[in-house]
């Protein structure tokens, strides 16, 4: 079986241990130019999360997972409680660098959680438990996103036509992706599916990182605007849709990328089945609903400027420009997680994924 995810980006984040160094690839500079990046202060940590170096829910994890454990060589005085108290700082200042992906606070929360328990260990002790910790993150989010694309392509039969909004492949995950996931596992098994990826605007993760990764794994893929969804749905070319997610409510609501919504009552209206791929920890059981999910609002300039600086608008024009939006549970037909795909009522499935872990 040919290993399709070997042409696209295992090492989107990359950790070197010999040198204690973090490398991400700076995803703002793709597809044009692959180059990778070294982090190693707090600022430029949250300025890669901030400015989409790194991007995608569970690619923010897995990079905060080895950022706190280089802060937490930087933060290291014999005083414990000092220690612990500049970590909590550090991790709180890189957990306000994007709200809405809760994949970012929940790494940061077991990095944490490793540090309180390990606090009165040995230096050399207590610093490996954290590194450890961070490449659990890490190679777990590759186990995870491996069953949900099992369970995606389970959706899937010869020839289906797919819908994705974003990009929720490799780079935005570990390994496969999420909603991405599923169509390179078809085209490893020499299964045909034809996926068409919105641009997304207006960062334009669909165009430059979805269609990218598809079209390097060989899968079918065909880019269109946002606004071509409708028509594409109405000529009968798509079957389902499939779409990643930053924070899951406990009912089921989901806030992905902003044009998730659209697409979901597009689909609606077309009756086409609308699947949410994500791993657990982007599901948070202690929001209730989307009106809870908090919004991120970015600047305006990515609205008036294409990616490339270009201006599109007066400068003076006002704009809104909230990153995500929040798909209604009723929209959805499914919630693909790595331990399953639930099902409505969502606020009964999604409780029993945890059942185990109380
Ligand atoms: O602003 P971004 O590019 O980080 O938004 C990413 C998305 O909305 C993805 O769909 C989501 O994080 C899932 S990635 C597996």
């Amino acid at each position: 079986m040919p290993d399709i995810t070997a042409v696209t980006h295992a090492q989107n984040i990359r950790y070197d241990k010999q040198a204690e160094a973090l490398y991400i690839i700076d995803q703002t500079l793709l597809p044009g130019e692959e180059r990778e990046i070294r982090l190693t202060t707090l600022d430029e940590m949250v300025e890669a999360i901030r400015a989409l170096r790194v991007r995608g829910a569970p690619a923010i994890g897995i990079c905060a997972g080895y950022c706190m454990y280089l802060l937490a060589r930087d933060a290291w005085t014999e005083d414990r409680q000092a220690f612990l108290r500049k970590l909590t700082e550090d991790g709180e200042a890189l957990n306000a660098s994007r709200p809405t992906a809760v994949n970012l606070s929940w790494a940061i929360g077991e990095m944490m959680a490793v540090a309180r328990a390990r606090l009165q260990e040995p230096r050399e002790v207590l610093l490996d438990a954290l590194y450890q910790k961070a490449v659990a993150i890490h190679e777990d989010d590759i186990a995870k996103c491996k069953a949900i694309s099992e369970y995606g392509l389970s959706l899937l039969k010869e020839g289906d036509g797919v819908l994705t909004h974003c990009n929720a492949g490799p780079l935005a995950t570990s390994r496969y992706g999420t909603a991405q996931g599923p169509f390179l596992l078809a085209a490893e098994r020499g299964m045909h599916i034809r996926v068409f990826a919105d641009e997304t605007r207006p960062l334009l993760q669909g165009a430059r990182l979805t269609s990218y990764e598809l079209q390097r794994a060989g899968v079918d893929v065909t880019l269109i605007c946002d606004n071509m969804a409708s028509i594409v749905m109405r000529n009968g070319w798509v079957q389902a849709c499939f779409v990643g997610c930053d924070r899951i409510a406990a009912n089921g609501d989901t806030a992905n990328k902003i044009g998730t919504s659209g697409v979901a009552i597009l689909a609606r209206h077309y009756g086409i089945p609308v699947y949410v791929l994500g791993p657990t920890s982007t599901i948070d059981m202690n929001c209730p609903d989307g009106d809870h999910i908090p919004i991120e609002l970015r600047d305006p300039e990515e609205i008036k400027t294409l990616w490339y600086e270009k201006p599109m608008a007066l400068p003076e024009v006002k704009c809104y420009n909230p990153s995500f939006d929040v798909t209604d549970h009723d929209l959805i037909a499914g919630i693909v997680t790595e331990k399953g795909i639930c099902r409505a009522p969502y606020t009964e499935s999604l409780a029993a994924l945890f059942d185990d872990e109380t």
